[in-house]
């Protein structure tokens, strides 16, 4: 299968599988549930990711190459003993979910996925069929309050904050451009300070470092589809995880990514480069 092609295997439709969102506007979740092949999408939402990967015809592999590292994050941590997860801007559900990978790894895993978005609302049930050992719950709320999340009732009923969690803000935060509300390093370190000591921060963010202009480009299809968006470099990206230890090699493309041993073979294809790729990876563990 083309890496740089979406998934034809399965019928496409102008009403996603809920009555959920409005059509008018594209939706991030929504496109990048298109450019993985789901079919949670509306026409509107096709045609900016049309647009997008005209722009940028690699996207996919970007989205593949994401979606991969999800799961690479999530197994390093659950490994590490990472038993509890809070994984936020968790997009459309599309197995293995944060929590299959976790619990593949250690049943008794419990993790609490929040989206704003409606469709992904009316998609949880996806998220909560877990292992009878772990447990799962879904909130929907918008990060740019991260009190309102961390006081989810659902968030107190699955976790123990006592105990260290896992942060996964995979894909999230190049949607929160500077000198804008929120402050996006505010939120990460609001987070952060909910969370006891051996807790980890595992993120994924778009970079213009190795295509300035082809990224660009896409991420201008966001802005005039109405979506706020911007694209870092690996300092910008080293402040996310400020007063936190940082797990070798540090914010790093994923394929150059080796803390687990499986950077060579999260490649998507053989030959995939930086600049197809275009993202910037790391995980830092709270002192
Ligand atoms: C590109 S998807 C990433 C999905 C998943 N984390 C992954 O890496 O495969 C980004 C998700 O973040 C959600 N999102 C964007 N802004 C958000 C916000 N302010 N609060 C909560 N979710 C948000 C979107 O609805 C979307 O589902």
């Amino acid at each position: 299968m083309s890496v740089t092609e979406p998934r034809t295997d399965q019928p496409r439709t102008d009403q996603p599988s809920t009555d959920q969102p409005s059509t008018d506007q594209p939706s991030i979740a929504r496109m990048y549930d298109y450019y993985l092949g789901g079919r949670d999408n509306y026409a509107v939402d096709r045609a900016a990711a049309g647009k997008a990967i005209a722009a940028f015809p690699a996207l996919m592999v970007i989205a593949r190459t994401n979606r991969v590292w999800m799961h690479r994050a999530t197994r390093f941590l659950a490994e590490r003993g990472v038993r509890q997860f809070l994984d936020i801007g968790t997009g459309i559900p599309t197995s293995p979910n944060l929590h299959e990978i976790a619990q593949s790894v250690a049943p008794d895993s419990r993790v609490v996925y929040v989206d704003r978005d409606p469709i992904v609302l009316a998609q949880s049930q996806r998220l909560l069929n877990g292992s009878p050992e772990g447990r799962t719950a879904f909130v929907q709320a918008d990060v740019s309050d991260p009190a309102s999340v961390l006081a989810a009732p659902q968030l107190a009923d699955t976790l123990d904050l006592g105990r260290p969690v896992g942060l996964s803000l995979n894909a999230l935060l190049h949607f929160f451009p500077d000198g804008r509300h929120p402050d996006p390093y505010g939120v990460v370190k609001q987070l952060l300070g909910a969370l006891a000591p051996g807790s980890y921060l595992a993120l994924s963010h778009v970079t213009t470092d190795f295509d300035p202009e082809g990224i660009s480009s896409a991420l201008q299809v966001y802005r005039s589809s109405g979506i706020p968006v911007q694209a870092r470099g690996r300092a910008e990206l080293q402040r996310f995880f400020a007063g936190l230890d940082v797990v070798p090699p540090g914010v790093e493309v994923p394929h150059r990514w080796d803390a687990d041993g499986m950077a060579e073979e999260s490649r998507i294809t053989a030959d995939v480069t930086d600049a197809e790729v275009s993202l910037y990876v790391g995980v830092a563990r709270k002192p």
